[in-house]
């Protein structure tokens, strides 16, 4: 099945897609995007994410070159043009191509790219044993909230998780957890479930208020507070929410694991009420 791009109104292969050099989105990671899947052909929470770039968007004042509704039958018609199961998609919006300076251009055209390709699930092994998570020190901006293309940090991040065979890494600021590189975090005590408050040093996942909603519904203590790394280590469960991770069990931070070394109880729930509520 094709993995297909859609650029600023044209369709190709992503193997033949290209952009130019001059894109400030290239130039100086000038750009914002969003992570979107699908579950067979439901879209999960579309008009929430593009919402989301709409935000992002505006806060750079990157103007959107199509309107909602537009964006929304862009996004239909590529996941039914590429026909896989369960399709990731990226949408990556930048202010366009312009000669070189770091100021706005005066005349630009934003440059709209969304991709999609299969979403792979992430294994048996992961879900049912759990992941390793490292901590590190948040060098990111002040604006974590905008979903921007500059991603340095959280590269960096990722990558000395993966070498020390973790899966992600968990950003610290002024001693606080913040989120993950890719995902946000929760903190679970006995009933009481915890997760940093949205704000500006994090990215509100959508998957991680429809976690706070569903936890509520379920009867569980769901807070959104500020917690330490010993908060952590005191857990009894962690896990990480997001797109692609959905609701994933975490059994150790740095050198240190939870009680039962095992996805926990409180977990399981809410990664199964999770799938109750997107209906799979
Ligand atoms: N990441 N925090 C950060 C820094 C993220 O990059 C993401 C998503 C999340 C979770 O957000 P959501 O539940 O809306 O997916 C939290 C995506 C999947 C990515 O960049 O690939």
């Amino acid at each position: 099945m094709p993995n297909i791009a859609f650029i600023n109104g044209k369709w190709s292969p992503v193997s033949s897609a290209k952009i130019s050099i001059e894109d400030r989105g290239f130039q100086f990671g000038d750009g914002v995007y969003e992570v979107i899947r699908t579950y067979g052909k439901n879209l999960f929470s579309l008009n929430e994410h593009l919402a989301r770039l709409q935000v992002s968007a505006k806060a750079l004042e990157i103007e959107m070159p199509y309107p909602m509704e537009m964006l929304e039958k862009i996004v239909l018609l590529g996941c039914k043009k590429s026909h896989h199961k369960d399709t990731l998609i990226y949408i990556q919006l930048t202010r366009g191509v312009a000669p070189r300076g770091h100021a706005f251009p005066k005349k630009n055209r934003s440059t709209l790219v969304m991709t999609f390709r299969p979403n792979k699930p992430l294994s048996d092994a992961m879900r049912n044993e759990g992941v390793s998570v490292i901590s590190t020190e948040d060098i990111r901006w002040a604006r974590c909230y905008v979903k921007s293309l500059n991603l340095l940090p959280n590269v960096m991040a990722r990558e000395a998780a993966k070498r020390v065979g973790a899966f992600e890494s968990l950003f610290v600021r002024d001693g606080k957890v913040m989120e993950g590189a890719g995902s946000n975090v929760f903190a679970v005590h006995g009933q009481k479930v915890t997760t940093p408050p949205a704000g500006t040093y994090i990215l509100s996942g959508i998957t991680r208020e429809i976690v706070l909603k569903i936890g509520r519904e379920n009867g569980l203590k769901m807070c959104e507070a500020d917690l330490s790394l010993d908060d952590f280590y005191a857990a009894d469960e962690l896990f990480l929410t997001g797109t692609t991770v959905e609701v994933l069990p975490v059994v150790r931070l740095n050198d240190k694991w939870t009680p039962s070394k095992k996805p926990g109880e409180v977990t399981r729930g809410l990664y199964e009420a999770f799938h109750k509520y997107i209906g799979t």
